[in-house]
């Protein structure tokens, strides 16, 4: 049973699971590397429960409750004796391999080591943490309170009980877990990462303007947002760091990253969070 959760990472993708978490009466330690990044996250999820209390989906106490589940640290060793931690810092796979190597260090034995990353096979951090058996995949989708979706990742050193709990935390957070197995980019972004390049190779070929692209596969295939749109929303240098693994873990030339997209992710057009991608905001 898990009562208190550590969050790695307040960005875009920490805060939603941090405020899920919270919501749902876990203890949760959200931890970032710089205070202002801690505000910003507190910041994300005090505006959701605002809007979901104007919408009349929870009510004052729930948003005050929520709030006060969730304290804020600068110390990963705060974190240690957490049930379960989740990781969601920035995609990069030897950043993420020396925090999992920490946490195995820092961590109370019973503490489960789970990764949001989008891409990054599960094995690697696992080994990286020197507690195989206690390192599972946790995918959360953007944006956390709304999508119903976790893939939930067993590596091969992945035991029962880490799976079963973490499985289990899914579905306590009203979400439908499901099982993936520990390939590059899972099962999600696999799939989704080639269209959303592909598109991107359209704008750069000229093949049509960006809202036009955006406006064929909404209304022709009846997708809910347009490639390019998802594409900024999920962050430009994410997109591009989930092409580089897929081509180097495949070695595949059919995963290699569109040219426009490293221009754009050097350019800091990062999309919806650095305010340019393929759109304004
Ligand atoms: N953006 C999406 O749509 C999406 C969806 C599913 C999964 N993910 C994955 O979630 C993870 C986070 O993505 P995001 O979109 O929230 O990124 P983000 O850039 O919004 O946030 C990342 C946060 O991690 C912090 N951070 C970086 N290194 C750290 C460290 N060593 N210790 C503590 N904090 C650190 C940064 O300061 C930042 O606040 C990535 O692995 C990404 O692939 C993203």
């Amino acid at each position: 049973m898990v009562s208190s959760v550590g969050i790695i990472g307040a960005g875009q993708m920490g805060a939603g699971i941090a405020q899920v978490c919270a919501a749902i009466g876990k203890k949760v330690i959200l931890c970032d590397i710089k205070q202002e990044f801690l505000d910003n996250g507190i910041g994300t999820i005090t505006k959701n429960l605002e809007r979901s209390v104007s919408k009349e989906r929870i009510n004052q106490d729930d948003m005050d409750n929520t709030l006060e589940n969730v304290s804020t640290t600068l110390e990963l060793n705060d974190l240690n004796n957490c049930d379960i931690i989740i990781e969601a810092i920035v995609e990069n796979i030897e950043i993420k391999k020396k925090l999992f190597s920490d946490l195995g260090h820092i961590c109370e034995e019973k503490t489960i080591l789970a990764s949001n990353t989008s891409s990054i096979p599960i094995g690697i951090l696992a080994e990286a943490s020197g507690r195989p058996t206690k390192v599972v995949g946790m995918h959360f989708m953007n944006p956390v309170p709304v999508m119903k979706l976790v893939e939930v990742i067993r590596a091969k050193s992945t035991n029962d009980d880490t799976f079963d709990t973490t499985f289990k935390l899914a579905e306590d957070l009203n979400k439908v877990p499901v099982l993936v197995n520990d390939f590059p980019g899972f099962v999600s972004n696999r799939i989704l990462l080639p269209m959303l390049n592909e598109a991107m190779f359209c704008v750069m070929e000229g093949v049509a303007e960006p809202e036009a692209i955006d406006t064929v596969m909404k209304l022709g295939m009846s997708h809910p947002m347009g490639p390019l749109t998802l594409a900024d929303f999920i962050g430009l240098d994410t997109c591009l760091a989930i092409m580089e693994v897929l081509h180097r873990d495949f070695n595949d030339n059919k995963y290699r990253p569109c040219p426009l997209l490293k221009e754009m992710v050097e350019q800091g057009k990062l999309g919806k969070k650095s305010g340019e991608g393929f759109y304004k905001y």
